[in-house]
């Protein structure tokens, strides 16, 4: 007699037997600009060098909404969104050694092979066998809905309740850690912490701007706190975004729109020759350029952490030729498989906070209100559970 795993969703019941294909509940983007629907799709048995996971929990973060609202580019739907998440190992392909069903993992939007030129290089988080920019590749989905190949967008889809993702593009984490928790680590957090730990490499002492508090930004104010900065100046257009800033270490908050003079002009003034490190959080090319000049001459830095691929960024040399050092990242800098176990313990051990990022929990069917609420600014992250634990 085969062995048969139950397990319980929103919808009903369904049987599984492992390698086979799952049928389960996953929410669709079939076109930019609409609704996600919530269909039953078909998710493959994994592959030799392939995880399939049960997805758990998972955040709504802007990065989601661009490509559905902002960009827009047709070519890229059919998608299943979600790429903050955490869940448990359900199988595993014939070449797998690292992992097993049951243990606890966040899917890596970027992957470590461990081998490639950047995996090797510890200047950057980058890897050659994939990366953000690959999720064009709905000829390696393995989700079919319709009987048609669904794009895993940013190789993970985690509005699914399960997903398959490559051995290298997963983390394995404490089996302690609380999923509906620490799957803010699979962006937003690590990304937003790293950017002001690992790549503006915040120094004890220093004053730090941070412009956007979402998730990102707040937990760009979270990392130049855990660097030691002395002031952490907080911008945002939103009032509402002041009180969590506190919270995470802000010790300023500069509202855009109270000034007439431009931002930059602000904090300098503020700070007496402008700040020693900038967050762009936002993803906007004004405001970084923005964070560029509220830098300090001689020795300020800013970092680009908002996205966008629409507008080209502008800025005088000068503003460069006089110290100043303009960077970007992706993933906060983060090696996926060594710096997502790291988080989680930093959290389990009470080094970085998570609860407090997130001002609403929903089920899978919710996401559409989880993308209204993150639209209207009115929350930091919704958590949606996915499938049943
Ligand atoms: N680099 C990466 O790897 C990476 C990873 C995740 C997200 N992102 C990007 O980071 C950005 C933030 O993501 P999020 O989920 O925190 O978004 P969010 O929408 O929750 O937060 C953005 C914040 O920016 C504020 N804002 C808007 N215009 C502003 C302005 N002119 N000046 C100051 N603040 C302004 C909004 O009020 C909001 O509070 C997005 O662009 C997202 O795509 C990048
Ligand atoms: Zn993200
Ligand atoms: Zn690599």
């Amino acid at each position: 007699m085969e062995l048969q795993v139950m397990i319980q969703t929103a919808g009903g019941f369904y049987f599984i037997v492992p390698f086979q294909v799952i049928k389960c509940k996953a929410a669709i983007a079939w076109e930019p600009n609409k609704p996600l629907v919530i269909e039953e799709v078909e998710v493959d048995p994994p592959q030799e060098k392939e995880v399939r996971i049960k997805v758990v929990a998972s955040g709504l973060c802007q990065s989601d909404l661009y490509f559905l609202l902002k960009d827009m580019n047709k070519h890229l739907f059919p998608l299943i969104l979600g790429h903050e998440a955490a869940g448990i190992v359900e199988s595993v392909g014939k070449e797998v050694t690292e992992f097993q069903p049951g243990d606890k993992v966040i899917p890596l939007f970027i992957s470590q092979c461990r081998e490639c030129r950047f995996c090797k290089n510890p200047k950057t988080n980058l890897c050659e066998k994939g990366s953000v920019g690959e999720h064009d590749n709905i000829a390696n989905s393995r989700i079919t809905c319709k009987g048609k190949k669904v794009r895993q967008f940013m190789g993970t889809s985690t509005f699914s309740e399960y997903t398959v993702v490559n051995q290298i593009a997963v983390a394995k984490i404490d089996p302690a850690a609380p999923l509906e928790k620490v799957c803010l680590i699979g962006c937003g957090i690590s990304t937003g912490f790293g950017a002001a730990v690992n790549v503006a490499k915040v120094e004890p002492g220093s004053t730090c701007a941070v412009f956007g508090l979402g998730a990102i930004g707040l937990a760009a104010v979270m990392g130049c706190k855990a660097a030691g900065a002395k002031r952490i100046i907080a911008v945002d257009i939103n009032p509402d975004k002041a009180e969590k800033a506190k919270v995470l270490g802000a010790t300023d908050f500069v509202n855009s729109k109270d000034h007439d003079k431009p931002i930059s002009q602000v904090l300098t003034e503020m700070t007496t020759g402008g700040v020693d490190y900038s967050l762009e959080c936002v993803g906007n090319v004004e405001v970084m350029r923005s964070a560029l000049e509220c830098c300090a001459p001689g020795w300020g830095v800013s970092v680009i952490v908002g996205y966008t691929n629409l507008h080209d960024i502008t800025a005088r040399p000068i503003q460069l030729m006089t110290g100043r050092t303009w960077k970007g990242t992706l993933f906060g800098g983060f090696k996926g498989k060594d710096g997502v176990p790291k988080m989680v313990k930093n959290y389990l051990d009470k080094k970085v906070k998570l609860d407090e990022f997130i001002t609403h929990n929903m089920a899978l069917d919710q996401v559409n209100d989880a993308i209204e609420l993150l639209k209207q600014g009115k929350c930091i992250r919704t958590v949606l559970s996915v499938s049943p634990q």
